[in-house]
């Protein structure tokens, strides 16, 4: 199906684009009545991710509602440790919980990579109806974890502030580490893959934790496995969001990808300087949200101004905060689309 509004594709390839596209990280969910509605009458999240026409329904939303150039699709990057063995809570107001973590190398032998096609049918099915139902209106992102915040769920068990259980898993068994990265690269190249099979029209990768790690060690057990997965990947434009990874950004100029997201404290002209052949996705502070209309535009637009001339996905440095205002989303959503 030939898609109406391509220019987050276009804007991907550093093709002209009559204006900036714009979409929010996390704007599936959350934030909408109409989510919480849907989300209330179920079991929980994990319900609605497993119900393939429900997690379709919730994708479509922002884009009726918030106006938005792209769809994601509604989901979670804890569905790949669960694929490969290792189940997950999604605790009301607390986050993520796994009861069996990784610790030793039997935990990591005994994890299975061969069939993430069955385990996650759903998510191919919830791409799949989406994709039906925008009928071309916008295209639809698909994602997954990258591999050391994948790990770092996975070892530590939980969110964390600090995630030292993980960091400390790096400093005493580099080599399980490494047996553990390459698994779930493994596993997550066959989930994009999948994905863009059913129809996902560009991928992005989410770093969530890479700012918690040395230059050195976010070389050795982050980066590189980036690295294996945008060389994997050629079927669709590329997105990498490192989250806090401002001293990765000079080596992510040479990463085989069309997009590198911007979380809000990387300075855009420091950035525009690095990267020469991509596209930069981000990076307004999701706190400005909180601010009044007139503010949110301002920022918008100084946002805007410091991208010019400058291939462009505007978009927040991280995930918008469960308690914005969906009116406040809007404007943001209003001052890209009305620039210049
Ligand atoms: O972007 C979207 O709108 C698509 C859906 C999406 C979700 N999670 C749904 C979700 C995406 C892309 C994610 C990615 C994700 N999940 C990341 C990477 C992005 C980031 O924010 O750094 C991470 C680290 C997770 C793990 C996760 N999932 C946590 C820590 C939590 C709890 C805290 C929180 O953010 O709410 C979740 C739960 C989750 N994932 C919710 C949603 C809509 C809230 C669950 C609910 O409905 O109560």
């Amino acid at each position: 199906m030939k898609l109406k509004n391509d220019l987050i594709l276009k804007a991907a390839k550093g093709e002209n684009v009559e204006r900036t596209p714009v979409w929010l990280m996390r704007q599936a969910g959350r934030i909408l009545p109409e989510y919480r509605k849907i989300r209330n009458s179920l079991s929980g999240f994990k319900e609605l991710v497993e119900t393939p026409h429900l997690a379709a329904e919730v994708t479509i939303q922002p884009v009726d509602i918030l106006q938005v150039d792209a769809a994601i699709i509604f989901s979670d990057i804890l569905v790949i440790p669960e694929s490969m063995g290792l189940k997950y809570e999604m605790i009301e107001k607390k986050g993520p919980f796994f009861p069996k973590t990784i610790s030793n190398r039997n935990d990591i032998n005994a994890l299975n990579v061969s069939n993430v096609e069955d385990q996650l049918s759903y998510v191919f099915e919830a791409i799949k109806i989406t994709k039906h139902e925008l009928s071309g209106r916008v295209p639809l992102i698909g994602f997954a974890g990258a591999p050391w915040t994948i790990l770092a769920y996975m070892v530590e068990g939980q969110g964390s502030k600090t995630f030292s259980k993980a960091k400390s898993f790096l400093y005493r068994e580099p080599e399980l580490a490494h047996l553990l990265l390459n698994k779930i690269t493994e596993i997550t190249i066959k989930y994009l893959k999948l994905q863009i099979k059913a129809g996902a029209d560009l991928v992005q990768v989410f770093d969530s934790w890479a700012g918690i790690l040395s230059p050195e060690y976010y070389e050795e057990f982050g980066f590189k496995y980036l690295e294996i997965i945008c060389n994997s990947i050629k079927e669709v434009p590329k997105t990498i969001f490192s989250k806090g990874a401002f001293f990765a950004l000079e080596k992510m100029n040479n990463l085989n990808c069309e997009t590198i997201g911007l979380d809000w404290t990387m300075s855009i002209k420091n950035a525009t300087q690095i990267f020469n052949n991509k596209t930069l996705q981000g990076n307004l502070d999701p706190c400005v949200l909180y601010g009044d209309y007139n503010t949110i535009e301002k920022k918008t637009k100084e946002m805007l101004h410091k991208f010019e001339n400058y291939r462009h996905i505007a978009n927040l440095g991280h995930g918008v905060y469960p308690d914005t205002d969906p009116e406040k989303v809007k404007c943001f959503i209003e001052s890209v689309k009305s620039y210049k």
